[in-house]
């Protein structure tokens, strides 16, 4: 009896000291004494001897026992040591590594100059708004009062979708006009950024894909007097004080009397240069007052309303706000160019 108690205490103590982690720690327990196996086994044996031996039996279970839940618990704390050691070393970081940079993006210059024109509009009280660049000829020639047969809308000049010439891609923020009339409360006053599109070749100052600002202002009373000095006070903002302008009479089917707008040139202040090709202006913008054919169509009465409206072409905007030479320059996303805004 004595005996075997020891036997069981030796196997115990050796497959717990040999443990390597806790699965195997309790491995050991079943092994020589766990459920239904030893230990029970071990307090039922000593029921068995003698009633003389018993208490010294008794003594000797209880203290294996107690001998083999101490070297458990002893070895459960080295292994839980040990793999919380291991556990630092694998994920040990290097705080003396120096960090990677991230590497931060920029604005577009163009859009540098879209929101500078934005800030301006807004603070003047306009709404900005967007719109499809896929339009209905429609909103982009008949409701602006360039019906068909008009020389825009011919195929050489537009991209259209469908044979009878109905969807297309728009050529100019315009419509956006005709979408504001119909759809807001008067009066109106809003800008409209976006893309348009014109079967043009590549080259400095042209892209067949380009972007405008629209701007429109539908009121009682409206005059080209409002036009005027809503678009000089613009030009100062966004060129400086004192920049002198000069409107040039023209011709728009949305507007009457139409202008454009050029301002003096910032290279030479005017006596002319390769900027300015000599003449000592650069144009600007394309302008008027809403024809009012126009307002009528949108069902606005041109004896109550009358408003004004231009479109900005914004890729030149921001080559004369950065002097950029090349128009290719904006779309060709070159770091090394968009790196210097
Ligand atoms: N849509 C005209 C263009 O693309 C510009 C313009 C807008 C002119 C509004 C007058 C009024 O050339």
């Amino acid at each position: 009896m004595k005996e075997q108690l020891e036997a069981i205490r030796k196997c115990a103590l050796e497959s717990i000291g040999a443990a390597q982690d806790t699965a195997a720690l309790e491995g050991g327990r079943v092994g020589c004494r766990g459920g239904g196996g030893e230990r029970s086994g071990m307090l039922k044996r000593v029921g068995e001897v003698s009633p003389e031996e018993r208490p010294a039996m008794g003594q000797l279970a209880n203290a294996v026992r107690a001998d083999l839940e101490q070297a458990l618990e002893q070895r459960g704390r080295e292994l839980d040591a040990q793999a919380l050691e291991q556990r630092l070393k694998d994920e040990a970081l290097d705080i003396t590594i120096p960090g990677k940079r991230v590497k931060l993006g920029r604005r577009h210059p163009m859009y540098i100059a879209l929101d500078e024109i934005k800030e301006i509009f807004i603070s003047m009280g306009f709404t900005v708004l967007d719109g499809p660049e896929v339009e209905l000829a429609e909103y982009n020639f008949d409701k602006l009062n360039a019906p068909e047969g008009h020389p825009s809308r011919d195929w050489s000049d537009t991209f259209y979708f469908d044979s009878d010439s109905r969807v297309m891609l728009r050529s100019q923020t315009s419509p956006m006009q005709v979408r504001a009339m119909e759809t807001m409360e008067l009066p109106i006053r809003i800008i409209a950024p976006g893309r348009v599109y014109r079967k043009d070749e590549v080259d400095a100052t042209h892209s067949p894909m380009f972007h405008q600002v629209e701007g429109m202002v539908i009121d009682k009373g409206v005059t080209m007097a409002d036009l005027k000095g809503t678009l000089n006070t613009v030009v100062e903002m966004l060129y400086g004080k004192g920049t002198k302008t000069r409107f040039r009479p023209h011709h728009f089917p949305f507007t009457e009397p139409s202008c454009e707008m050029d301002v003096q040139c910032h290279k030479c202040g005017g006596v002319g240069c390769p900027t300015c090709k000599g003449e000592g202006w650069i144009e600007l913008l394309g302008a008027g007052m809403i024809h009012p054919k126009v307002l009528q169509m949108s069902g606005i009465d041109p004896e109550v309303y009358s408003g004004w409206a231009f479109g900005i072409g914004l890729e030149r905007t921001a080559m004369r706000r950065f002097k950029i030479a090349d128009l290719r320059l904006i779309f060709e996303n070159d770091v090394r160019f968009l790196e210097q805004f």
